[in-house]
Protein backbone atom coordinates (compact mmCIF):
# COMPACT_ATOMS: atom_id res chain seq x y z
CA UNK A 1 0.00 0.00 0.00
CA UNK A 2 1.18 3.58 -0.77
CA UNK A 3 1.55 5.73 2.15
CA UNK A 4 -0.73 8.86 2.24
CA UNK A 5 0.48 11.41 4.81
CA UNK A 6 -2.12 14.21 5.74
CA UNK A 7 -1.20 16.82 8.71
CA UNK A 8 -2.28 19.99 9.25
CA UNK A 9 -1.77 23.70 11.78
CA UNK A 10 -3.66 26.21 12.69
CA UNK A 11 -3.19 29.99 11.08
CA UNK A 12 -3.07 31.50 14.78
CA UNK A 13 -0.38 33.88 15.28
CA UNK A 14 3.80 32.63 14.63
CA UNK A 15 4.96 28.95 14.21
CA UNK A 16 7.49 28.02 16.97
CA UNK A 17 10.20 25.88 17.71
CA UNK A 18 8.03 23.81 18.77
CA UNK A 19 5.93 23.43 15.43
CA UNK A 20 9.42 23.31 13.58
CA UNK A 21 10.86 20.26 15.35
CA UNK A 22 7.53 18.59 16.35
CA UNK A 23 5.88 18.75 13.43
CA UNK A 24 7.25 20.40 10.16
CA UNK A 25 10.69 18.88 9.75
CA UNK A 26 9.42 15.59 9.75
CA UNK A 27 6.30 16.70 7.36
CA UNK A 28 9.28 17.62 4.66
CA UNK A 29 11.04 14.15 5.16
CA UNK A 30 7.72 12.55 4.03
CA UNK A 31 7.61 14.31 0.84
CA UNK A 32 9.78 11.91 -0.96
CA UNK A 33 8.40 8.97 0.90
CA UNK A 34 5.08 9.42 0.44
CA UNK A 35 2.01 10.94 -1.24
CA UNK A 36 1.92 14.08 0.84
CA UNK A 37 -1.30 16.75 1.73
CA UNK A 38 -0.90 19.71 4.64
CA UNK A 39 -3.32 21.53 5.21
CA UNK A 40 -3.58 24.59 7.10
CA UNK A 41 -6.71 24.05 9.58
CA UNK A 42 -8.74 27.36 9.35
CA UNK A 43 -11.91 25.93 10.45
CA UNK A 44 -9.93 24.58 13.29
CA UNK A 45 -8.99 28.11 14.11
CA UNK A 46 -12.36 29.44 14.25
CA UNK A 47 -12.91 27.56 17.62
CA UNK A 48 -11.85 30.73 18.96
CA UNK A 49 -12.82 34.19 17.44
CA UNK A 50 -10.83 35.42 14.58
CA UNK A 51 -10.82 38.71 12.60
CA UNK A 52 -11.56 37.72 9.56
CA UNK A 53 -8.98 39.52 7.50
CA UNK A 54 -6.51 38.32 9.58
CA UNK A 55 -7.79 34.85 9.45
CA UNK A 56 -7.20 34.82 5.85
CA UNK A 57 -3.54 36.15 6.28
CA UNK A 58 -3.14 33.85 8.70
CA UNK A 59 -3.64 31.13 6.78
CA UNK A 60 -1.15 32.76 3.65
CA UNK A 61 1.45 33.26 6.61
CA UNK A 62 0.95 29.52 7.75
CA UNK A 63 1.17 28.54 4.30
CA UNK A 64 4.40 30.49 3.07
CA UNK A 65 5.91 29.05 6.53
CA UNK A 66 5.06 24.97 5.73
CA UNK A 67 7.07 26.45 1.90
CA UNK A 68 9.89 28.29 4.14
CA UNK A 69 10.28 24.96 5.91
CA UNK A 70 10.59 22.87 3.29
CA UNK A 71 7.39 21.97 1.85
CA UNK A 72 7.81 21.83 -2.17
CA UNK A 73 4.38 22.13 -3.44
CA UNK A 74 5.27 20.38 -6.43
CA UNK A 75 5.68 17.20 -4.53
CA UNK A 76 3.11 18.03 -1.93
CA UNK A 77 -0.19 19.33 -2.05
CA UNK A 78 -0.42 22.09 -0.09
CA UNK A 79 -4.07 23.95 0.92
CA UNK A 80 -6.45 25.57 3.11
CA UNK A 81 -9.13 23.43 4.95
CA UNK A 82 -11.92 25.67 4.34
CA UNK A 83 -11.47 25.27 0.55
CA UNK A 84 -11.67 21.92 0.26
CA UNK A 85 -15.74 21.11 1.44
CA UNK A 86 -15.44 17.14 1.71
CA UNK A 87 -13.80 17.76 5.05
CA UNK A 88 -17.13 19.72 6.94
CA UNK A 89 -19.10 17.09 5.19
CA UNK A 90 -17.49 13.73 6.46
CA UNK A 91 -16.85 16.11 9.48
CA UNK A 92 -21.40 15.74 10.03
CA UNK A 93 -21.39 11.52 9.03
CA UNK A 94 -18.44 11.10 11.77
CA UNK A 95 -20.58 13.58 14.26
CA UNK A 96 -23.27 11.00 14.05
CA UNK A 97 -21.53 8.35 15.48
CA UNK A 98 -19.47 9.77 18.06
CA UNK A 99 -20.06 9.28 21.25
CA UNK A 100 -20.11 11.79 23.57
CA UNK A 101 -18.32 10.25 26.26
CA UNK A 102 -15.68 10.06 23.62
CA UNK A 103 -15.49 13.72 23.39
CA UNK A 104 -15.23 14.28 27.83
CA UNK A 105 -12.53 12.29 27.39
CA UNK A 106 -10.27 14.91 25.51
CA UNK A 107 -7.70 16.74 27.45
CA UNK A 108 -7.10 19.03 25.34
CA UNK A 109 -11.00 20.12 25.16
CA UNK A 110 -10.58 20.37 29.02
CA UNK A 111 -7.46 22.32 29.35
CA UNK A 112 -8.84 24.75 26.71
CA UNK A 113 -12.62 24.93 27.75
CA UNK A 114 -11.15 25.52 31.98
CA UNK A 115 -9.36 28.41 30.81
CA UNK A 116 -13.24 30.24 28.88
CA UNK A 117 -15.82 28.69 31.25
CA UNK A 118 -18.83 30.72 30.38
CA UNK A 119 -17.67 31.05 26.54
CA UNK A 120 -17.84 26.96 26.01
CA UNK A 121 -18.93 26.39 22.32
CA UNK A 122 -19.98 23.28 20.42
CA UNK A 123 -17.22 23.75 17.87
CA UNK A 124 -14.47 23.64 20.13
CA UNK A 125 -15.88 20.13 21.30
CA UNK A 126 -16.61 18.75 18.38
CA UNK A 127 -13.26 20.27 17.08
CA UNK A 128 -11.60 15.95 17.36
CA UNK A 129 -13.91 14.93 15.22
CA UNK A 130 -13.28 17.42 12.57
CA UNK A 131 -9.69 16.66 12.86
CA UNK A 132 -10.57 12.87 11.92
CA UNK A 133 -12.46 13.89 9.30
CA UNK A 134 -9.71 16.01 7.99
CA UNK A 135 -7.58 12.96 8.03
CA UNK A 136 -10.12 9.86 7.03
CA UNK A 137 -11.42 11.87 4.09
CA UNK A 138 -7.57 11.07 2.10
CA UNK A 139 -7.40 7.70 3.66
CA UNK A 140 -4.60 8.85 4.81
CA UNK A 141 -2.27 5.75 6.37
CA UNK A 142 0.08 8.54 8.68
CA UNK A 143 -0.17 11.46 10.40
CA UNK A 144 2.99 13.47 11.48
CA UNK A 145 2.25 15.46 14.77
CA UNK A 146 3.33 16.43 18.16
CA UNK A 147 3.00 14.14 21.21
CA UNK A 148 -0.03 16.88 22.13
CA UNK A 149 -1.74 15.82 19.09
CA UNK A 150 -1.69 11.85 20.17
CA UNK A 151 -5.17 11.75 21.82
CA UNK A 152 -7.23 12.79 19.12
CA UNK A 153 -5.45 10.65 16.59
CA UNK A 154 -6.69 7.69 18.98
CA UNK A 155 -10.13 9.31 18.42
CA UNK A 156 -9.68 9.18 14.78
CA UNK A 157 -8.59 5.38 14.65
CA UNK A 158 -11.71 4.83 16.69
CA UNK A 159 -14.22 6.67 14.57
CA UNK A 160 -12.89 4.90 11.10
CA UNK A 161 -13.52 1.61 13.23
CA UNK A 162 -16.88 2.35 14.39
CA UNK A 163 -17.69 3.63 10.58
CA UNK A 164 -16.24 0.40 9.15
CA UNK A 165 -18.16 -2.00 11.87
CA UNK A 166 -21.15 0.26 11.39
CA UNK A 167 -21.26 -0.43 8.22
CA UNK A 168 -19.76 -3.88 8.05
CA UNK A 169 -17.09 -3.36 5.81
CA UNK A 170 -12.96 -2.21 5.65
CA UNK A 171 -13.91 1.33 4.30
CA UNK A 172 -11.65 4.15 6.40
CA UNK A 173 -7.97 3.12 6.45
CA UNK A 174 -6.76 3.55 10.16
CA UNK A 175 -4.25 6.12 10.79
CA UNK A 176 -0.95 5.67 12.41
CA UNK A 177 0.29 8.26 14.11
CA UNK A 178 3.67 9.64 13.62
CA UNK A 179 5.51 10.87 16.46
CA UNK A 180 9.09 10.74 15.54
CA UNK A 181 11.99 12.47 16.20
CA UNK A 182 13.61 14.16 19.43
CA UNK A 183 11.51 16.92 20.32
CA UNK A 184 8.07 15.39 19.97
CA UNK A 185 7.67 17.94 23.27
CA UNK A 186 9.15 21.25 23.18
CA UNK A 187 8.52 23.01 26.09
CA UNK A 188 8.53 26.86 27.26
CA UNK A 189 12.04 28.23 27.38
CA UNK A 190 10.92 29.91 31.14
CA UNK A 191 9.30 26.65 32.59
CA UNK A 192 10.28 23.60 31.41
CA UNK A 193 7.52 21.97 32.87
CA UNK A 194 5.37 23.51 30.19
CA UNK A 195 4.69 23.31 26.57
CA UNK A 196 5.86 25.79 24.09
CA UNK A 197 2.65 27.19 22.80
CA UNK A 198 1.31 30.39 20.42
CA UNK A 199 -0.80 30.84 23.39
CA UNK A 200 1.38 31.56 26.41
CA UNK A 201 1.39 35.22 26.93
CA UNK A 202 5.39 35.72 27.11
CA UNK A 203 7.39 35.87 23.87
CA UNK A 204 10.23 35.06 25.74
CA UNK A 205 9.08 31.56 26.33
CA UNK A 206 8.97 30.41 22.51
CA UNK A 207 11.05 30.96 19.45
CA UNK A 208 9.06 32.08 16.28
CA UNK A 209 9.93 31.40 13.39
CA UNK A 210 10.21 34.70 12.55
CA UNK A 211 12.48 35.87 15.40
CA UNK A 212 15.62 37.43 13.77
CA UNK A 213 19.47 36.56 15.27
CA UNK A 214 19.55 38.93 18.25
CA UNK A 215 16.04 37.95 19.41
CA UNK A 216 17.11 34.21 19.17
CA UNK A 217 20.69 35.22 21.37
CA UNK A 218 18.73 36.82 23.90
CA UNK A 219 15.89 34.67 24.44
CA UNK A 220 18.18 31.77 24.60
CA UNK A 221 20.40 33.48 26.97
CA UNK A 222 17.62 34.14 29.22
CA UNK A 223 16.17 30.57 29.15
CA UNK A 224 15.70 29.17 32.09
CA UNK A 225 18.16 26.75 33.24
CA UNK A 226 19.79 25.25 36.81
CA UNK A 227 23.42 25.79 38.48
CA UNK A 228 24.43 22.35 37.65
CA UNK A 229 26.77 21.85 34.20
CA UNK A 230 25.27 19.61 31.68
CA UNK A 231 25.67 16.07 32.93
CA UNK A 232 27.14 12.95 30.83
CA UNK A 233 23.90 10.58 30.81
CA UNK A 234 20.68 10.80 30.39
CA UNK A 235 19.46 9.32 33.76
CA UNK A 236 21.05 12.33 35.17
CA UNK A 237 18.80 14.89 32.96
CA UNK A 238 15.90 13.72 34.54
CA UNK A 239 14.72 15.95 36.73
CA UNK A 240 16.14 19.04 34.98
CA UNK A 241 13.26 19.80 32.63
CA UNK A 242 14.51 23.22 31.16
CA UNK A 243 18.00 21.18 30.85
CA UNK A 244 16.25 18.67 28.97
CA UNK A 245 14.64 21.15 26.97
CA UNK A 246 17.51 22.66 26.06
CA UNK A 247 19.84 19.35 25.04
CA UNK A 248 16.63 18.14 23.57
CA UNK A 249 16.55 21.07 20.95
CA UNK A 250 20.12 20.84 20.61
CA UNK A 251 19.61 17.85 19.20
CA UNK A 252 17.11 17.91 17.11
CA UNK A 253 18.19 21.14 14.94
CA UNK A 254 21.40 19.47 14.41
CA UNK A 255 19.54 15.96 13.49
CA UNK A 256 21.47 13.89 16.70
CA UNK A 257 20.44 12.33 19.49
CA UNK A 258 20.34 13.75 22.97
CA UNK A 259 22.88 11.25 24.38
CA UNK A 260 25.08 12.60 21.18
CA UNK A 261 24.99 16.28 22.58
CA UNK A 262 25.73 15.44 26.22
CA UNK A 263 28.66 13.57 25.13
CA UNK A 264 29.70 15.65 23.16
CA UNK A 265 29.13 18.88 26.06
CA UNK A 266 29.25 17.10 29.63
CA UNK A 267 30.40 19.02 31.98
CA UNK A 268 30.00 22.80 30.38
CA UNK A 269 28.32 25.47 31.70
CA UNK A 270 24.90 26.57 30.25
CA UNK A 271 26.75 30.13 29.26
CA UNK A 272 28.73 28.61 26.59
CA UNK A 273 26.05 25.58 25.55
CA UNK A 274 23.84 28.72 25.21
CA UNK A 275 25.81 30.28 22.33
CA UNK A 276 26.48 27.12 20.59
CA UNK A 277 22.66 26.67 20.50
CA UNK A 278 21.75 30.09 19.16
CA UNK A 279 24.54 29.82 16.57
CA UNK A 280 22.95 26.50 15.82
CA UNK A 281 19.59 27.47 15.52
CA UNK A 282 20.09 31.16 13.61
CA UNK A 283 21.69 28.78 11.29
CA UNK A 284 19.05 26.66 10.85
CA UNK A 285 16.27 29.19 11.09
CA UNK A 286 17.22 32.36 9.51
CA UNK A 287 17.20 30.90 6.13
CA UNK A 288 13.38 30.15 7.13
CA UNK A 289 12.56 33.39 8.12
CA UNK A 290 14.29 34.84 5.05
CA UNK A 291 12.51 33.00 2.99
CA UNK A 292 8.81 33.19 4.80
CA UNK A 293 9.56 37.22 4.25
CA UNK A 294 10.48 37.11 0.88
CA UNK A 295 7.26 34.44 0.10
CA UNK A 296 5.04 37.28 1.88
CA UNK A 297 5.91 39.76 -0.45
CA UNK A 298 4.06 38.30 -2.80
CA UNK A 299 0.82 37.01 -1.56
CA UNK A 300 -1.04 36.81 -5.02
CA UNK A 301 1.72 33.85 -5.86
CA UNK A 302 0.69 32.32 -2.41
CA UNK A 303 -2.99 32.11 -3.47
CA UNK A 304 -2.20 30.58 -6.62
CA UNK A 305 -0.19 27.62 -5.12
CA UNK A 306 -3.06 27.28 -2.61
CA UNK A 307 -5.23 27.21 -5.28
CA UNK A 308 -3.93 24.90 -7.07
CA UNK A 309 -3.32 22.51 -4.07
CA UNK A 310 -7.42 22.61 -3.07
CA UNK A 311 -7.95 21.73 -6.40
CA UNK A 312 -6.01 18.36 -6.41
CA UNK A 313 -7.30 18.45 -2.58
CA UNK A 314 -10.89 18.64 -3.82
CA UNK A 315 -10.35 15.72 -6.34
CA UNK A 316 -9.24 13.09 -4.22
CA UNK A 317 -11.63 13.97 -1.42
CA UNK A 318 -14.85 14.17 -3.93
CA UNK A 319 -13.90 10.94 -4.84
CA UNK A 320 -13.86 9.44 -1.01
CA UNK A 321 -16.99 11.26 -0.07
CA UNK A 322 -19.15 10.11 -2.51
CA UNK A 323 -18.09 6.58 -1.66
CA UNK A 324 -18.89 7.25 1.86
CA UNK A 325 -22.34 8.63 0.76
CA UNK A 326 -23.11 5.51 -1.46
CA UNK A 327 -22.04 3.57 1.60
CA UNK A 328 -24.07 5.28 4.28
CA UNK A 329 -27.29 5.86 2.02
CA UNK A 330 -27.08 9.70 1.18
CA UNK A 331 -27.65 11.45 -2.16
CA UNK A 332 -24.59 13.13 -3.94
CA UNK A 333 -24.73 15.92 -5.48
P1 LIG B 1 -0.75 23.77 16.70
O1 LIG B 1 0.22 24.86 16.92
O2 LIG B 1 -1.45 23.40 17.97
O3 LIG B 1 -1.66 23.97 15.53
O4 LIG B 1 0.14 22.50 16.36
C1 LIG B 1 0.63 22.21 15.08
C2 LIG B 1 1.57 21.02 15.13
O5 LIG B 1 2.74 21.33 15.91
C3 LIG B 1 0.97 19.77 15.77
O6 LIG B 1 1.44 18.64 15.10
C4 LIG B 1 1.50 19.81 17.17
O7 LIG B 1 1.58 18.53 17.76
C5 LIG B 1 2.89 20.40 16.96
N1 LIG B 1 3.34 21.12 18.17
C6 LIG B 1 2.77 22.22 18.71
N2 LIG B 1 3.45 22.62 19.81
C7 LIG B 1 4.48 21.73 19.96
C8 LIG B 1 5.55 21.60 20.91
N3 LIG B 1 5.70 22.46 21.92
N4 LIG B 1 6.42 20.57 20.74
C9 LIG B 1 6.29 19.69 19.71
N5 LIG B 1 5.30 19.76 18.79
C10 LIG B 1 4.41 20.77 18.90
N1 LIG C 1 -5.39 19.67 16.02
C1 LIG C 1 -4.15 19.91 15.34
C2 LIG C 1 -3.28 20.83 16.19
O1 LIG C 1 -3.76 21.63 16.94
C3 LIG C 1 -4.33 20.51 13.98
C4 LIG C 1 -5.04 19.59 13.04
C5 LIG C 1 -6.29 19.73 12.54
C6 LIG C 1 -4.49 18.42 12.47
N2 LIG C 1 -6.57 18.71 11.69
C7 LIG C 1 -5.51 17.88 11.62
C8 LIG C 1 -3.28 17.75 12.60
C9 LIG C 1 -5.31 16.70 10.92
C10 LIG C 1 -3.09 16.57 11.90
C11 LIG C 1 -4.10 16.04 11.07
O2 LIG C 1 -2.12 20.79 16.05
Amino acid sequence: MTKRILSGMQPTGNLHLGNYLGALKNWVKMQDEAECYYCVVDLHAMTIPQDPEKLRLSVRETAAAYIASGIDVNKSTLFPQSAVSAHTELNWILATMTPLGWLNRMTQFKEKSAKNRDHELLGLYAYPVLMAADILVYQATHVPVGEDQKQHLELARDLAGAFNRAYNREYFTLPEPMIIGEATRVMSLRDGTKKMSKSDESDYSRINLTDDADTIALKFRKAKTDAEPLPETLAELEKRPEADNLVTIYAALSDKTRQDILSAHAGAQFSGFKKDLTELAVAKLAPIADTLRRLMGDVAEIDRMLAKGAEKANAVTQKHLREVKDIVGLWRA
